[in-house]
């Protein structure tokens, strides 16, 4: 994941598309679904209203996709529970929901580079990058929860009540119809970290796809009906959020609602959710923090640095964006991360050599642009760009601001731009707390070569993940969140399996 070095594989550059999808060389998106994917098949909104869905390196319009609302929202949760409740899914067993996650994983492994350009096209980052990150992570999280299905073991448990024998034990059941709401940043990534789970533990599903990026979840529809998931058990509304999603987050019929996006946003769903207390998990925003210490290896410190806030154009919750640098090293450091942000290549996300793509939309741009704005106007100083470029498209120069003070907004806020604040420190007993004052608490690293330092200090840190030596590791087995206000629960590893499933006590009396 490391951002200079990703190169699309030898073998996938000259790779045809399938032919379905050839079209010039490129995707023919007219082929793609853009309709609602309700009880397995394909519907128009009940509206009949549509929605563009741009291109971000031209701001030109990539295709029009259905608008769902709430009566949409309202037929795929109905859907959703005649699935859970009667279908052929609830009937299957364990190993069978196991296989259909791997064939699904299967599926999207054998359409990589079609998912890859879906992801470039639609959200702006480089095809090589989603061909080797999103792709294949999505893949892989898919697999790893393929796992899971016959793993979800409940106890026997001793119990100490006295005058009789019994036998109790506990099962671990799919918490039932699951809302899940995701983001623009990376929208297959985050519709598989939020099927998976589901799909795993026997839940069934209405996903609601970011209004910027819709195009690879419907995509990712066809594949889930391919792969042989009973109609019901995925259901895909694309739509806006206040419409759509609030729907299905006040939802009385949704046993638990999914979000991955603002933290203004999250605390929207945990409000709507009370009027049927459906069961939330929430991933949320951040403003990490990236240590280095003084006895940093300084290369790989910088390329981690650049790498921590860079990565996906700074569009990632836990981008590194407070870089902490000891004073003795800070010049050496900051001037390394601002040379390395002079050196990206910023273009289309077709384009073989581009390192960096647009920000996903002029919304995303201006709040960037207002940050950067804001950032000069309260005394930082940008010593590598600062400026928007060009002026079709939304593309945004990598920015590595200096004199950045506690308090400034550029400090405190999420800017999800690829900007980052370097600050100076002089000891760690001064770092960790300045570290860990901010109302997030997402990632964190540490940079050094005193292994108990890196521990002592990731113990001290508060936040739900921690790198040392390292940033932008993901793996489907490590789980994700945040401490704070960056959320509730954990996406990925066997800690989410807890977040879609109710734990029942069976006592029997012998
Ligand atoms: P957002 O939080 O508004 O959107 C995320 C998802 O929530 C989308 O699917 C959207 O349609 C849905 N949504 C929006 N309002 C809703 C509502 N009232 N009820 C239910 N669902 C709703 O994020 P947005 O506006 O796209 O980006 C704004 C900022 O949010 C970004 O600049 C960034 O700071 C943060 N963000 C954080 C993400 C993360 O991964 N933690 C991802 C995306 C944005
Ligand atoms: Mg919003």
């Amino acid at each position: 994941m490391k951002l200079k070095t990703v190169r699309l594989p030898k073998s996938r550059r000259h790779q045809p598309m399938s032919a379905r999808f050839a079209h010039n060389g490129h995707l023919n998106l007219s082929r793609l679904p853009h309709r609602l994917l309700i009880d397995g098949e394909w519907r128009d909104s009940v509206s009949g209203s549509t929605f563009e869905t741009l291109n971000p390196a031209t701001g030109e319009t990539l295709a029009r996709v259905a608008e769902g609302d709430r009566e949409d929202i309202n037929r795929a949760v109905a859907a959703a529970r005649r699935a859970f409740e009667r279908g052929p899914w609830r009937r299957l067993t364990p190993s069978e929901r196991g296989r259909l996650l791997w064939k699904l994983a299967d599926l999207l492994e054998e359409h990589t580079d079609q998912f890859a350009e879906i992801e470039s096209l639609d959200n702006g980052k480089p095809r090589a990058v989603a061909c080797v990150a999103d792709v294949p992570l999505a893949v892989d999280l898919f697999r790893y929860m393929a796992g899971w299905a016959t793993k979800i073991e409940g106890n026997t448990i001793p119990i100490s009540v006295s005058g009789a024998d019994f036998f109790a034990y506990t099962r671990r059941e799919p918490v039932g119809v699951v809302g899940q709401i995701i983001p623009w940043n990376f929208p297959l990534l985050m519709a598989a970290w939020k099927l998976g789970p589901a799909l795993a533990t026997g839940c069934t599903v209405v996903l609601k796809p970011a209004e910027q990026t819709p195009l690879s979840a419907l995509r990712l529809g066809e594949l889930i009906l391919k792969a042989g998931f009973p109609p019901g058990v995925v259901n895909i509304v694309t739509g806006y959020g206040e419409t759509a999603g609030a729907a299905l987050a006040q939802h009385p019929d949704v046993d638990k609602v999914a979000f991955t996006g603002s933290t203004e946003v999250g605390k929207l769903i945990a409000r709507a959710a009370t009027g049927n207390l459906k069961k939330v998990s929430l991933e949320l925003g951040g403003k990490s923090p990236n240590i280095v210490l003084e006895d940093a290896d300084t290369d790989t410190a910088i390329a981690g640095a650049a790498n921590a806030v860079f990565f996906n154009h700074g569009q990632c919750c836990c981008a590194g964006s407070r870089l902490y640098v000891h004073k003795k090293k800070f010049d050496q450091v900051v001037d390394g991360v601002a040379a390395a942000a002079k050196k990206i290549k910023l273009g289309p996300g077709l384009s073989a050599d581009t390192e960096m793509g647009p920000l996903v939309s002029e919304e995303q741009l201006e709040r960037v642009m207002n940050y950067l704005d804001l950032g000069s106007r309260e005394g930082a100083r940008a010593i590598a760009g600062g400026h928007r470029k060009g002026n079709r498209g939304y593309f945004v120069e990598p920015t590595v601001l200096v004199n950045a003070k506690p308090g400034m907004k550029v400090m405190e806020e999420e800017i999800f731009g690829p900007v980052v604040c370097a600050i100076p420190f002089t000891d760690v007993e001064e770092v960790i707390p300045a570290a860990n004052k901010n109302i997030y608490g997402l990632a964190a690293a540490v940079w050094t070569r005193d292994i108990s330092k890196a521990h002592r200090i990731a113990h001290e840190l508060k936040a739900g993940t921690v790198w040392i030596n390292c940033y932008n590791v993901f793996d489907a087995a490590l789980p994700f969140g945040g401490y704070k206000q960056s959320g509730w629960g954990r996406e990925m590893g066997h800690d989410v399996l807890e977040m879609y499933t109710e734990t029942k006590a069976v006592c029997a009396r012998l």
